[in-house]
């Protein structure tokens, strides 16, 4: 095993009856990176995540935090790792300061330490103005604020997030996103699953991009964006019966097949290089008598990257002929 790696997965295989759900992922996550693993519903992120966690038990393959076998050796990868699983775990009829305990007695520290470490994380998580109300009465942010400051109890050296922001409105959703900077600032190596592109695009050092329990890509954001080659070439019609003249128009001057969004308006493909194609696009559109919103030059999304990998997008819509999908956020 590599020295300076906290989370080594290689082939990892998990069936449940006939469905496949995690199909030979292999990862590696460096020490101190925030590490994101994104993917449309189903894709096998939350079956990965408990394979690493010790939940389950993999088919095959191996799985390594810090070094150390989850299959030979859950109870040392147990008190290595902070998990914050999908849904939240938190105990409803308790307090966050009463939930804090209980984890803390879980993981035996002793009862001065747990006090101490949960005011701290209680300020931390800005929850100390609620540290004495029971959480059923707590919001989706907050009681997702307490969950993770639970896994954090016992100071895991790799924290697991799966789907951290999913169901925030975009205020907590920030909120969350600086919170897990800081984390990742403070050295702890985070792997987070999300099936939003602007949060792995945001947060994660590296990601590893999985569909039908398969990865599909690797890398940083960047390297996965120049996998599509080039930049994006996007136009903006007005009028919907235009469309299929406006495809011919711009398809000599694009490298690949142009696509439309679901409103028939948005038009965009990949083309070889940005100079000059601003111009030549908008005089073809002319001549061939489409009324023009507006035609842009821009780096390709992780949206662009999962449509051009699946042909579909990352909220899972099936890509129509010519039909490109949303961005998931
Ligand atoms: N306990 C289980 N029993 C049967 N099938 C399962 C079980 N857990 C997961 N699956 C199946 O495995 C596949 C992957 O599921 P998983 O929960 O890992 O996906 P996910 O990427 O976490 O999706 P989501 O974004 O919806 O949380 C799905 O087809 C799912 O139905
Ligand atoms: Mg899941």
């Amino acid at each position: 095993m590599v020295a300076d790696l906290a989370v080594q997965a290689d082939g990892l295989v998990k069936s449940f009856g006939r469905v496949r759900a995690v199909d030979g992922v292999s990862l590696e996550v460096p020490r101190g990176a925030v590490y994101g693993m994104l993917g449309p519903n189903g894709a096998g992120k939350t079956t990965t995540v408990r394979l690493l966690t010790t939940l389950l038990r993999p088919d095959s393959g191996v799985a390594l935090i810090d070094g150390i076998d989850v299959a030979t050796d859950p109870a040392s990868v147990r008190a290595r790792i902070g998990l914050t699983g999908q849904y939240a775990a938190v105990e409803e009829r308790l307090t966050p300061r009463e939930n804090l305990a209980l984890i803390g007695r879980l993981y035996q520290l002793e009862k001065r330490h747990i006090s101490e470490r949960s005011t701290e994380l209680l300020a931390r998580f800005d929850l100390e103005h609620a540290a004495d109300r029971v959480v059923k009465e707590f919001s989706g942010g907050m009681r997702r604020r307490l969950d993770i400051a639970m896994s954090l109890i016992a100071r895991p050296s790799v924290l697991f997030l799966d789907e951290p922001t999913t169901g925030l409105d975009p205020r907590s959703r920030l909120a969350m996103w600086e919170l897990i900077e800081e984390l990742g600032d403070d050295g702890t190596t985070v792997l987070l699953t999300t099936q939003y592109l602007d949060e792995a695009d945001r947060l994660a050092e590296r990601i590893v991009v999985i569909d039908t329990g398969v990865v599909i890509a690797n890398g940083t954001a960047d390297e996965l964006k120049d996998q599509i080659g080039g930049d994006r070439l996007s136009v903006t019609i007005a009028r919907r019966e235009n469309v299929t003249r406006a495809i011919e128009a711009l398809a000599p001057l694009c490298s690949g097949d142009v696509s439309v969004d679901a409103v028939g308006l948005r038009l965009s493909a990949s083309i070889r290089s940005g100079d000059r194609v601003v111009p030549k696009a908008i005089r073809a559109l002319d001549d061939a008598g489409v009324d023009v919103l507006d035609v842009e030059v821009r780096r390709p999304t992780l949206d662009d990257v999962f449509l051009q990998l699946t042909g579909h997008s990352a909220d899972g819509e099936p890509d129509e002929e010519h039909g490109s999908g949303g961005v998931a956020s």
